[in-house]
Formats: structure tokens, C-alpha cells, sequence
């Protein structure tokens, strides 16, 4: 969504012959539940999970961003979960039923990268609650 927004403003800008907004590099390191950590640059805008999945992060994602499962639950450093808007009542909803709930816990799907996330360590849980009772995973689109 958030990457639609920035590509839809771009177009905007294009069409009014004005140049498009910048938009800044942001570097974070997901931390894997076996402890791998793995450092990835994104584009301000990009949701957690996608920039998890452009990267190849295991962070799942069954419902693909629409906030109706918690399979994207990612746990953030405090100063960072701070600084973030709150969780919308939906966002909440699905944290209710996300395997390992911390205090800093969110959605990676609705958590967007912003310049205050630079240097940010998120770690993944170490088991998430999904649909699946078979063990499979959803494949990335
Ligand atoms: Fe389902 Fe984030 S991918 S809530």
C-alpha cells in the first residue's frame, strides 16, 4: 500500500511537471529467532513486511498486508515503538492474537519505515500463530 502511495504521488508529481518528493534510503536490521541478523535498506514508506520479504527475512505474511492475521508480528526497540503512531483498533485486534506479545510488539505490514527508524533493530518472534496447521507457509508474491 505504502509503496502504491509513494509510486502514485511520483506519477502525480510527473504530471504537474514537478519533481517527485524525496524519499531517503532507511537501513534496519531484522534480527531472525535464531539470532541472524540481517541488515536491509529500504525505501521511506515501505512497510516492515515488505521490505522483510524484498529481502528474503522469514516473516511471513498470510494475509498479504491487509491486517487480518498476526503472522507479521515483529517486536520493536522501545525508543523506536515510542516514536511510531498508535496501533489503529484492527492493528490491535490481530496483536491480541500474536503468538509472543511484548510490549513493543506491531504488525510489520503496518509499521512504515520512516527516517527515525534509522539503525533500528527489529526481531522477529520465535513462533508465530498462523492458519496453517499443516506447518506450511504462504510463498511471497
Ligand atoms: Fe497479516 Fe500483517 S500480513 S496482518
Amino acid at each position: 500500500m505504502a509503496a502504491l502511495l509513494t509510486a502514485s504521488l511520483r506519477q502525480q508529481a510527473r504530471r504537474f511537471g514537478a519533481s517527485a518528493p524525496a524519499t531517503k534510503d532507511i537501513t534496519v536490521t531484522f534480527i531472525e529467532p535464531d539470532g541472524n541478523e540481517v541488515e536491509v535498506t529500504g525505501e521511506e514508506g515501505t512497510n516492515l513486511m515488505e521490505l522483510a520479504h524484498e529481502n528474503d527475512v522469514d516473516l511471513e505474511g498470510a494475509c498479504e498486508g491487509a491486517c487480518a492475521c498476526s503472522t507479521c508480528h515483529v517486536i520493536l526497540d522501545d525508543k523506536i515503538f515510542d516514536e511510531l503512531p498508535e496501533p489503529t483498533d484492527e492493528e490491535n485486534d490481530m496483536l491480541d492474537l500474536a503468538f509472543g506479545l511484548t510490549d513493543t510488539s506491531r504488525l510489520g505490514c503496518q509499521v512504515l519505515l520512516t527516517p527515525d527508524m534509522e539503525g533500528a533493530r527489529i526481531r522477529l518472534p520465535s513462533a508465530t500463530r498462523n492458519f496453517y496447521v499443516d506447518g506450511s507457509k504462504p510463498a511471497h508474491h
